[in-house]
């Protein structure tokens, strides 16, 4: 479906190296248990982190932010993810980085504004009038064309339906008949046509037909109960983001478009200021008529110092209109110059008055002995064995360089133990890597007594 198509693929990667993350690790109080989830230490943060969750869920959070703030591979972007694994699929994050924005085709707000709008969701519930059943027949008439010529086209569709309760045959028109096509429905699918708009919906083959010969993956559905003619509820969950797609381009988005087309004529546009308000007004409608609900999800901004003055200033504007998500930003700076201004030095490379609304959320340093669990429990994730010797030794490394430096030796000394014919990484194969490759502390270090060889 549409919807899918219009996430972007750089986010799944840059998830992987996270993908250990499962959740706050938190009990039922609330409280962090150490090792839990894919998630060690940093108790106070989690919790913290799972106190935002909450606010999320009972929607008390709308228009707000937080901060994680904490010097490099403390966990930041992992507990950020981990948020997001504790609200589950129906509430929308959105995450991004702070450098996304700048791009040569778009503009730095219209990205900032897009990912906004990804992070707002929108469940909207409809009575809908719908026939629905098991198709037995499908069958196009076809006259001569009125306009003359060879060709013939299709004056109407003859369709029938059955459900337990009985069967009826209805005639359709002919648009009918292309939506029909495009879900690629058979005799034997189960679907439902909305009476108002005629969108088709296939909702899968009849279990009736199970036992057949399937080469693809089918879902296989009951036959429907009640009438054929009813009225049913049907509950979506969409982000005014693929409101704007649907409505920008609306050969897609059946279901959303159904709606969306009842109030407004939709064209062959760009999304726009002017078909985002248009989109606000009905969306507006809908939460006051109690059709749709809104549901405040997360913009998750990491890297925030990235972004510049402008960028702030537009984001500072955004959290406060009506219809707003919740903001998590991370950054691992300390004081710093924010983007785009000649001399403003401020906490975090952020804007005051920005950092004055935030909730900030501390991450500290590990022990030898947590980043020897998250370790393990990375090397776990990517299948490779380690002995607790090397365990610890990578322990050692990364005390005094990051924990992500020590968690990138894994993969190399993997590949180096492999080579020497073992089947798991030893001390040897840990200090031969940790001999080819720097660290940023020990390059710098390296650069400075060198600097007179290097090109300025
Ligand atoms: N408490 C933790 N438990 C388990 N894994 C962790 C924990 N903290 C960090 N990690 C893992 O360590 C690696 C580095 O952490 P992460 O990327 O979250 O750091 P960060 O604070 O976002 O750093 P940076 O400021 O450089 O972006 C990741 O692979 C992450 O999943
Ligand atoms: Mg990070």
């Amino acid at each position: 479906m549409k919807i899918e198509e219009v996430k972007s693929t750089t986010k799944t990667q840059r998830i992987a190296s996270h993908s250990h993350v499962k959740g706050l690790g938190l009990d039922e109080n609330g409280y962090a248990i150490q090792t839990s989830a894919g998630l060690v230490g940093q108790e106070l943060a989690r919790e913290a982190a799972g106190v935002v969750v909450e606010l999320i869920k009972s929607k008390k959070m709308a228009g707000r932010a937080v901060l994680l703030a904490g010097p490099p591979g403390t966990g930041k972007t992992a507990i950020a993810l981990a948020i997001a694994q504790e609200l589950g699929s129906k509430v929308p994050f959105c995450p991004m980085v702070g450098s996304e924005v700048y791009s040569s085709e778009i503009k730095k707000t219209e990205v900032l504004m897009e990912n906004f709008r990804r992070a707002i969701g929108l469940r909207i519930k409809e009575t809908k009038e719908v026939y629905e059943g098991e198709v037995t027949e499908l069958t196009p008439v076809e006259t001569e064309n009125p306009m003359g010529g060879y060709g013939k086209t299709v004056s109407h569709v003859v369709i029938g339906l059955k459900t337990a309760k009985g069967t009826k045959q209805l005639k359709l028109d002919p648009s009918i008949y292309e939506s029909l096509q495009k879900e690629k429905v058979e005799v034997g699918d189960v679907i439902y046509i909305e009476a108002n708009s005629g969108a088709v919906k296939r909702q899968g083959r009849s279990d009736s037909y199970a036992t057949e010969f399937d080469l693809e993956a089918e879902e296989y559905v009951p036959l429907p109960k009640g009438d054929v003619h009813k009225k049913k509820e049907v509950i979506q969950d969409v982000t005014l983001h693929d409101l704007d797609v649907a409505n920008a381009r609306p050969q897609g988005g059946q279901d959303i478009m159904s709606m969306m087309g009842q109030l407004m004529k939709p064209k062959k546009t760009e999304i726009t200021d002017k078909l985002r308000k248009e989109i606000n007004k009905v969306v507006n409608k809908y939460i006051d008529q109690g059709i749709a609900e809104l549901v405040p999800g997360v913009l998750f901004v990491d890297e925030v110092h990235m972004l510049d003055i402008e960028c702030f200033t537009y984001l500072h504007r955004a959290l406060e209109s009506t219809i707003a998500p919740i903001v998590i930003f991370a950054t691992n700076r300390g004081k710093c110059t924010i983007r785009g201004t000649e001399d403003i030095v401020a906490p975090h490379g952020m804007p005051l008055d920005l950092l004055d609304r935030v909730m900030i959320i501390r991450t500290l340093p590990y022990s030898k002995e947590e980043m020897i669990q998250i370790l393990k429990i990375r090397a776990q994730t990517e299948g490779i064995q380690v002995d607790e010797d090397s365990l610890s030794q990578l322990g050692e490394i990364g005390v005094k360089t990051t924990l992500r430096y020590s968690v990138q030796l894994l993969t190399p000394s993997n590949l180096l133990s492999r080579i020497n014919g073992k089947d798991a990484i030893s001390a040897d194969e840990i200090e031969e890597i940790n001999k080819l490759f720097y660290d940023a502390k020990s390059s710098a270090k390296i650069l400075a007594e060198q600097e007179d060889k290097y090109m300025k």
